[in-house]
C-alpha cells in the first residue's frame, strides 16, 4: 500500500516535471558540456562538519563547490544546474531526478546532503560499495565507502578492466540475496533506483556498456571528478531507462541460474 501510494505521488511528480521539461526545452538550445574541473571548481575535500551523502555523485558536486561545499541549503536551481554542468544530464533527466526526489523525502529544497541522505526516501538497502543502516530504528546510512564492499564490486569485473552490465547485475543479485534481507527485501521502487544509479554511472563515465574499473574506483574512492573528463552528454531518460532495463534482464537471467 505504502509502495502504491508512493508511485502515485512519483507519477504526479513526473507528470508535473513533464510539462515544465516541455517548457524549458522549446527555450533552451542544447548547449555543449565542458569539463567540470576548472579554477572556479576545483576539488576541495569535505572538512569535518560538512556533510555528505551515500551517493558519490552528489558528493563530488559538493567537493568541487557545484552544490555548497558544506553539503546544506541545496536550493533546486542548485541541484538542477549541477547535474546539467557536472554530470550532463539532459534537462528532463535532471528534471525527473530532482522533482522525483522531493516526492520520495516528501521534502522541498532546500535540502542538505543529510535530508537526501534519509532512509527510504531515496535512500536504500543493499547498497553496492556502502553498508547499510545498522538497525531497524537508525535514520542515516554511514555516508562513506565501504572498502570491503569496494572490493567486491571490483571483483565482479570479468576481465579485471572493466565493470560492465552484466557485471553490475552480479552484483546487484549478490547484494539483495544477501541473508541479511532475507526479510526486507528492496522494494520494486527503490531497486529500480538501484539499477539506475548503475546505469547513470555506466552511460556517463562509460558507453553505456562498460566503465573502466580505474574510473570507477577513482571516482568512488576520491568524490572528484576525473583529471581531463569532461560529459559527453546530454546522459537522458531514455538511455538511462534502457540500461536500467538490461541491467534488470541480466539480473533475471543470474536469478534463474541460481
Ligand atoms: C537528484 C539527483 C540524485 C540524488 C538525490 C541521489 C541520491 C542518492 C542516494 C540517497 C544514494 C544512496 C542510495 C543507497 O543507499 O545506496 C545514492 C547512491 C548512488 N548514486 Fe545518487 N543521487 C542522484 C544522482 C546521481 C547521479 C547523477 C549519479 C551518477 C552519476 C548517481 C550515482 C549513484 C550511485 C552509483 C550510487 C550507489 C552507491 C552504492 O551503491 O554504494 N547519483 N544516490
Ligand atoms: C533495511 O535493512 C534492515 C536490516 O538490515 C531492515 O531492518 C530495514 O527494515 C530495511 N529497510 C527497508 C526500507 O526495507
Amino acid at each position: 500500500m505504502f509502495v502504491v501510494s508512493r508511485l502515485v505521488l512519483l507519477s504526479t511528480a513526473v507528470l508535473v516535471a513533464a510539462g515544465v521539461v516541455a517548457v524549458s526545452q522549446s527555450l533552451n538550445a542544447q548547449s555543449a558540456f565542458q569539463a567540470p574541473v576548472n579554477d572556479e571548481h576545483p576539488f576541495v575535500r569535505p572538512k569535518a562538519g560538512d556533510d555528505r551523502s551515500p551517493c558519490p555523485a552528489l558528493n563530488t558536486l559538493a567537493n568541487h563547490g557545484y552544490l555548497p561545499h558544506n553539503g546544506r541549503g541545496i536550493s533546486h536551481s542548485q541541484l538542477f544546474n549541477s547535474l546539467r554542468e557536472g554530470f550532463g544530464l539532459s534537462h528532463t533527466l535532471a528534471t525527473l531526478l530532482t522533482f522525483g526526489s522531493y516526492t520520495l523525502l516528501r521534502q522541498a529544497p532546500p535540502l542538505s546532503l543529510l535530508d537526501i541522505s534519509r532512509h527510504g526516501g531515496v535512500e536504500h538497502n543493499c547498497s553496492l560499495a556502502h553498508r547499510d543502516i545498522m538497525q531497524v530504528d537508525y535514520e542515516y546510512p554511514p555516508m562513506n565507502l565501504d572498502s570491503c564492499l569496494m572490493q567486491k564490486l571490483v571483483a565482479e569485473s570479468q576481465d579485471g578492466e572493466f565493470l560492465d552490465v552484466e557485471d553490475v547485475a552480479r552484483a546487484r543479485v549478490r547484494r539483495e540475496s544477501a541473508p541479511e534481507y532475507k526479510n526486507a527485501p528492496l522494494d520494486a521502487l527503490h531497486a529500480e533506483i538501484a539499477r539506475g544509479e548503475m546505469s547513470l554511472v555506466l552511460g556517463i563515465f562509460g558507453d553505456g556498456k562498460r566503465i573502466s574499473l580505474d574510473v570507477l574506483k577513482d571516482w568512488f574512492e576520491n568524490e572528484r571528478f576525473p583529471e581531463g573528463w569532461k560529459p559527453e552528454g546530454p546522459q537522458g531518460f531514455f538511455k538511462t531507462f534502457t540500461t536500467a532495463r538490461k541491467i534488470r534482464d541480466e539480473m533475471n537471467r543470474i536469478r534463474k541460474q541460481g
